[in-house]
């Protein structure tokens, strides 16, 4: 399969992001732009991983990302897709709570739906009628093994079943973008083979599909992800660690050839051990 490509429209811009909490500064100097990646012939859309030692900001930009905190300094800037394209770019606006989807690390449900209560409420924009919906829910609980507490609210469901739950959530409610922390972390291997199918299905149903994840497990961000953000804490000229998290390296697997890989090869795992040692350092 030829994995040509071509870099259009920006779909999200960082620019000179920080956030402090009160007065101590936990992110700075973030500054990254992803695009479009057009593939002939193909529906493409972009799986960003962000990766970083605990505490190095992760969940704190992934909050900043989905308007949910607010920066200190900079933005957060997607495509307005609302406005008319102008002279061939579509104007940018700033992003605010509910233009992406997010599923927290501490994986938060609807406290007073059941899982399919849940799950239906998410397909409410989808445009499919409500039988078209059933059959969905009922494949998706049935392939993610939750069939059995379909009736359930959160309360009453393992850590597994609700972090689950909160990520079909997320991958049925339809929006382009789709911001989930540690969305792998102590899921069974079969759960984690079902997320990682739904991830490369998101990824092909739609050019504009963006999935952002972070994740402490190297090898599963290098194989799911085209694009590889590090963050950690700086080192100043005398190698003085800093204790804001900054992006560290950036690696475009795209452009290294390691992006749409059938299979994990040599040149995957070299890139694992070099992810490891910026991490180690940091
Ligand atoms: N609401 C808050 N108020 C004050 N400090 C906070 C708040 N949220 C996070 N922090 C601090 O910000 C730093 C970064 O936390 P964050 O949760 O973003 O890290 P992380 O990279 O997601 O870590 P992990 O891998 O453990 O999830 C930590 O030192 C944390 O104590
Ligand atoms: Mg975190």
């Amino acid at each position: 399969m030829s994995k040509t490509y071509e870099q259009k429209q920006t779909i999200l811009q960082v620019e000179n992001l920080s956030v402090a909490y009160n007065g101590k500064t936990i992110i700075q100097d973030i500054n990254f732009t992803e695009r479009d990646t057009v593939r002939p012939g193909m529906q493409q859309g972009q799986i960003i991983a962000v990766l970083g030692r605990s505490g190095r900001g992760k969940s704190t930009l992934f909050r900043t990302l989905t308007g949910l905190e607010k920066p200190t300094t900079g933005q957060v800037l997607i495509p307005d897709l609302e406005k008319p394209v102008a002279n061939g770019i579509q104007p940018a606006k700033k992003v605010s709570e509910g233009d992406v989807g997010f599923v927290d690390q501490k994986y938060t449900l609807f406290r007073h739906k059941t899982v399919w209560q849940s799950l239906f409420f998410a397909m409410r924009r989808s445009g499919l009628t409500d039988i078209e919906k059933k059959e969905k829910i009922l494949q998706h609980l049935s392939d993610w093994g939750l069939t059995q507490c379909r009736d359930q609210y959160p309360v009453f469901l393992s850590g597994g079943q609700r972090q689950r739950t909160a990520i079909l959530e997320q991958l049925l409610s339809s929006g382009y973008y789709m911001v989930l922390d540690e969305p792998f972390s102590g899921l069974d291997i079969g759960n984690i083979q079902s997320v990682k199918k739904a991830f490369q299905w998101i990824n092909a149903s739609h050019e504009l599909h963006t999935i952002i994840f972070s994740t402490h497990d190297i090898e599963l961000a290098v194989e799911l992800a085209d694009s590889i953000y590090v963050l950690g804490y700086p080192k100043d000229a005398e190698g003085v660690s800093g204790t804001a998290g900054t992006i560290l390296k950036h690696y475009d697997l795209k452009s290294m050839g390691l992006a749409w890989n059938e299979s994990f090869t040599g040149d995957h795992l070299e890139c694992v051990k070099e992810i490891k040692e910026v991490m180690l350092a940091s």
